[in-house]
């Protein structure tokens, strides 16, 4: 990681959560090897779900080939400014209707995990991620065999860290403000328990 990793305040869990950040300074010279990228997967796919009921669908896009230019041309906004750089791109859909019409009550969790399986595998290889909901899911559906009952959910930029000095001001001073509530506002008291 570069010195210029944001402060975290989370200096007590496991570094590759503590020293993850969504990056937007993805170096544009790091190209993804099929190997690697399929361990990415395989760490999604080892994810728990309710009742193992593996409800992520994965499509893969490494930069250069006819599967990104499809997938990049989805991104919206800002994205697409630099999401260019990153090494791939993974979209990730999640089955929430099986085809049998059976509703799965906690498929964008299970789909959430597995999207952070991904990320610290990909942590754990000196990789970086950014997820994005910015995306137009039309588009996806267009471009891609989406069953009934699958949502295109978010697309995943994969990558090595690049440099952030590349960034303008605004976007390099997001990256190091990294914030979070504390935990004594998303704890839950009782009903009735004293604050
Ligand atoms: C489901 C989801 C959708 C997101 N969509 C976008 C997006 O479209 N564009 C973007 O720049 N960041 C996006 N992000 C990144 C978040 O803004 C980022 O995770 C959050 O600000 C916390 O920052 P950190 O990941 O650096 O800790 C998304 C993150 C998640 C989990």
């Amino acid at each position: 990681m570069p010195d210029t990793a944001p402060t975290t305040g989370a200096q007590d869990v496991h570094p590759l959560l503590s020293e993850r950040w969504s990056t937007r300074a993805f170096d544009p010279g790091h190209v993804l090897d099929g190997e690697t990228a399929g361990r990415l997967l395989e760490a999604a796919r080892w994810s728990p779900s309710a009742s193992n009921t593996q409800p992520w669908r994965f499509a893969l896009a490494l930069r250069g080939t006819p599967e990104h230019e499809v997938l990049f041309g989805t991104l919206m906004g800002f994205n697409t400014a630099w999401a260019a750089n990153a090494s791939a791109l993974v979209l990730v859909a999640v089955e929430r209707t099986t085809p049998e019409g059976k509703g799965l009550r906690w498929a964008d969790l299970d789909a959430g995990q597995a999207v952070a399986h991904l990320t610290v595998q990909a942590a754990a290889e000196g990789l970086v991620v950014h997820a994005m909901g910015g995306f137009e899911v039309d588009a996806v559906r267009e471009a891609y065999e989406v069953p009934e009952g699958v949502e295109p959910l978010v697309v995943v930029a994969v990558g090595r860290q690049g440099d952030l000095a590349t960034l303008d001001e605004t976007s390099r001073r997001r990256e190091l403000e990294r914030s979070r509530r504390p935990l004594s506002e998303l704890v839950l008291p009782l009903r009735g328990a004293a604050r």
